[in-house]
């Protein structure tokens, strides 16, 4: 016999899991959680922070993914690196306000447990692994390609297929992507502090070669190359812009590395401002360079790559071959400080109690341990087996549902919190949040159904996660079960 629950059992019932969905996690405590002993070592100031947000940034996007936007936009490509710039830059506007204001390093995490509650801030995790943890894969296999054309430029050899590319794309396993990212688990391992030092030479290296490749092709820069300059008009320009989003994803790192900063209230708004300054200017001028030096027209013809360009404009592939030299050092930089932001995620998340204890325990030297070697063995596989397509289409579409979870968390804490100290207010709020959650929201409406069919695949593995263990074991349970019961 189905036994009937009084009304106020049911009630009763609706109310915890209700309470439990939305229970916030307090900002007072989040800062306070950052500034006692985490385990982590303060040892990072405004250019580390800086080098983490331009490290994160630069990467398979300009090296890779622009020769793919060509085609799609023409020369107007650059108009689609504005278009896919404003929306980040309205996100970038709202992770500094949020960073000031809540330093933890769960990033956009925290901001969502501070103001809408932990179901949003679980959801907001989880998106979040696709921004980071399936984005370092991505990156990963763009590494594989650059080593290859490397290896190719200088000796005239190739990898193996079967080693270059995961069964779905005819190979058998893409052993450079997954290399890379084992390679930064190691460097991580040995330490944080070591590991800034490393990308910051890695930083350098990559603006180095980016600035070259301006310099040379923009000697070679034609008014004719950019007649007509929108032939696909405004749809090609949307459509290459959702596709460049990719190549800002990583702004936001910086705001990962908050309880390992020295200041952060201070110098993490300024570094997330400048990194996004920086990556810009450098994207606007690499795509007017590469599209006025060599016709649109011929990107579609396989000389897609900015090495390619190189030896076209000078005649001689040594250009080319520094520039991938220089490539591979720096698609390795987004996968040391992506996977380093991942980790920190995960490392919030589980001292929350919504993950498992060993993603938060620091060793002597105040390294997750435990928590790196299980996410890069993690992505390492990932990366492996599955192509760069999808694996940057999942990026772009977890990344978009998060920043736009930002941009909410800045109206929110407005309304709801508006006697906390801001060290950056964004400006035009609440005109420019609501712009910017405007803008995730267009692109993300343009990508594909397979993409939307994945994501939503994603977040249903993530919804039983979260009933299944997180709700349970949040860290806030104890606090809101006895309220109800009570
Ligand atoms: N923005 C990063 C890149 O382009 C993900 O590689």
């Amino acid at each position: 016999m189905v036994q009937q629950r009084s009304p106020v059992g049911a009630d009763a019932s609706e109310s915890t899991l209700g309470r439990r969905l939305s229970r916030r996690k307090p900002v007072e405590k989040l800062v306070a959680e950052t500034e006692g002993d985490h385990g982590l070592r303060r040892t990072m100031g405004f250019w580390q922070l800086s080098m983490i947000g331009i490290g994160a940034t630069l990467g398979t996007g300009i090296f890779v993914v622009l020769g793919e936007a060509v085609p799609i936009a023409g020369p107007a490509v650059i108009l689609a690196f504005v278009l896919a710039g404003v929306t980040a830059l309205f996100s970038a506007l709202a992770y500094a306000e949020m960073a000031g204001m809540i330093p933890a390093s769960g990033s956009a995490y925290s901001y969502s447990y501070a103001t809408m509650g932990e179901f949003t801030a679980w959801v907001c995790g989880w998106c979040l692994m696709l921004t980071y943890g399936v984005s370092v894969a991505a990156v990963g296999v763009g590494w594989g390609q650059y080593i290859n054309e490397l290896l190719h430029l200088t000796t005239g050899l190739s990898l193996p297929g079967a080693l270059l590319a995961g069964p779905l794309e005819g190979g058998l396993v893409n052993v450079p992507a997954a290399v890379v990212v084992l390679l930064s688990m190691f460097a991580l391992l040995v330490g944080v502090r070591e590991s800034t030092r490393v990308n910051a030479v890695m930083v350098t290296v990559k603006v180095a070669v980016l600035v070259m490749f301006v310099a040379i092709a923009v000697t070679a820069v034609q008014r004719g190359n950019f007649a007509p300059f929108m032939p696909m008009g405004m749809a090609g320009v949307s459509a290459a812009g959702a596709t460049l989003f990719f190549s800002y994803i990583g702004f936001d790192s910086a705001s990962t590395a908050s309880e390992e900063a020295r200041d952060p209230q201070r110098d993490l708004p300024r570094a997330i401002m400048f990194s996004m300054i920086v990556v810009t200017a450098l994207y606007c001028l690499v795509a007017f360079s590469a599209v006025g030096a060599l016709n649109w027209t011929e990107f579609a013809e396989g000389r897609t790559s900015l090495a390619g360009i190189l030896t076209v404009v000078t005649g001689t592939p040594v250009w080319a071959v520094i520039f991938a030299a220089g490539a591979v050092l720096a698609l390795a930089s987004v996968v040391l400080v992506v996977l380093y932001s991942q980790t920190r995620i995960l490392f919030a998340m589980s001292r929350d109690g919504l993950i498992p204890a060993a993603f938060s325990r620091v060793d002597a030297h105040g390294t997750p341990r435990a928590n790196t070697v299980i996410t890069s063995v993690f992505i390492a596989v990932l990366a492996a087996f599955i192509p760069l397509g999808p694996l940057a289409d999942a990026t772009a579409i977890g990344t978009l549902f998060a920043f736009a979870l930002v941009n909410v968390a800045v109206l929110v804490l407005r309304r709801t919190r508006p006697d906390l100290r801001r060290a950056f207010r964004m400006p035009g709020a609440p005109v420019t949040p609501v712009l910017g959650v405007l803008a995730c929201a267009y692109l993300m409406a343009s990508m594909p159904v397979s993409v939307w069919a994945a994501f939503c695949a994603w977040l249903a593995v993530g919804l039983a996660i979260y009933f299944g263990y997180g709700m349970r074991r949040s860290a806030l349970e104890a606090e809101t079960v006895p309220e109800v019961r009570a």
